[in-house]
């Protein structure tokens, strides 16, 4: 896993980079330091090191790993225990895990100690059924009674920072996150990751900014305000005025993975990036997910949804996306890509941030 075979990036992109990048401020959440206040939420399927270490490279401030099952660990599962791997270059990476019982979820923390995560971060926001059921995800923001001796089973286990991220609360009648907060406050957490919905929403209408900036400017911890930030005009907006401390983006930068340091472009500057730096990235996530898998199998269904995710808002995405669809071969899908990418030259990006785009997930 040596970072130096990479391909490295073109000069006009890397001086992008870090033109944009050197824009950055450093922040500090409890104990916890990002390179800045916009960081990459988890998401399952999607938040292995590939991905997060490539959105590290374009800006973003920190990531989490995908949520892992504290089940999976104890048995020694061998693709959970993967889902721990970190690359040595990643910099700000915490790892989530899940499960419903304080004693599974202390012992499976210590062994993802040995990853060497910058913190530990409980799913308190998984929507899904067969998570909820089993009274892990956002079940646990059911019975608060129970938190106080979860938190701080885990916090005992381990000797780096413990983090949770939360829905607003259950459903309407139980919007309950200032309850939580107060509770993890007590326990020693460090800082707390909100999506602004309930669970019965899932991921329907809109985040609550509203009572997220309410929850904010009243929480005793740093708070990281999630939901709905999809483009980088509404990114700056927000960072603009906000009582919160941080900001998670999650299905942003699947479509728009440069939105990170477009999020530091000022307004009148003319700084874009083109169909071919998409094309540079993509070559640079393969490369990543080479050395996090050798199945080719795998590669080409990690590749074919990121570089169909990349090509969102260009012209002709549509075509594009059935042919890589139809491609049974990994070579020839990383070709029709580059030849996709490069046909494009200058065309800009065109993404409604109010389109419909993956309505659901686990958190
Ligand atoms: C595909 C997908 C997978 C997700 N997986 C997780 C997860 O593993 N853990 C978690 O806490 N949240 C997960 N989420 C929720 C996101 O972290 C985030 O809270 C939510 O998508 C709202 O943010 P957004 O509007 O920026 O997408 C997932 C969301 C999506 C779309």
């Amino acid at each position: 896993m040596n970072i130096t075979q990479v391909t490295p990036f073109s000069k006009g992109l890397q001086e992008k980079i870090d033109l944009l990048s050197k824009r950055r401020e450093a922040i500090q959440l409890g104990s916890v330091s990002f390179a800045s206040p916009l960081l990459l939420a988890p998401m399952s399927n999607i938040c292995a090191f590939p991905f997060r270490l490539l959105m590290e490279e374009l800006g973003c401030g920190g990531t989490v790993s995908e949520l892992i099952s504290c089940h999976g660990i104890n048995y020694g599962n061998e693709k959970t225990i993967r889902m721990l791997s970190i690359h040595p270059e990643e910099k700000h990476v915490g790892i989530q895990l899940f499960g419903e019982d304080a004693e599974s979820m202390a012992k499976a923390a210590k062994v993802a100690l040995e990853s060497r995560p910058k913190f530990i971060d409980i799913n308190m926001g998984c929507p899904v059924r067969k998570v909820v059921t089993k009274g892990s995800g956002s079940a646990l923001l059911k019975d608060t009674s129970k938190l106080g001796n979860f938190f701080g089973t885990i916090k005992k286990a381990i000797d780096i920072p413990l983090t949770i991220k939360i829905r607003t609360g259950w459903d309407d009648d139980m919007i309950n996150a200032k309850e939580v907060i107060h509770i993890a406050r007590e326990e020693g957490v460090e800082f707390v990751a909100i999506h602004g919905r309930t669970r019965t929403q899932q991921y329907k209408g809109q985040a609550n900014w509203e009572l997220l900036e309410e929850i904010a400017s009243e929480s005793p911890l740093p708070i990281i305000g999630n939901g709905d930030l999809h483009s980088a005009s509404l990114v700056k907006k927000r960072m603009a005025k906000s009582e919160c401390d941080a900001f998670m983006l999650a299905r942003g930068p699947l479509r728009d993975p440069f939105i990170f340091l477009e999020s530091y472009i000022k307004d009148n500057e003319e700084i874009t990036f083109t169909p071919s730096d998409y094309w540079e990235i993509t070559k640079r996530l393969f490369e990543y997910n080479q050395m996090y898998t050798d199945r080719e199998r795998t590669l080409l269904v990690i590749m074919r949804k990121h570089m169909v995710w990349f090509a969102a808002g260009l012209s002709n995405a549509a075509n594009f996306r059935n042919m890589i669809f139809k491609c049974p071969e990994l070579d020839d899908s990383m070709k029709i890509a580059e030849d996709y990418f490069l046909s494009l030259e200058t065309a800009r990006k065109q993404i409604n941030p109010d389109e419909a785009f993956m309505t659901s997930g686990h958190g």
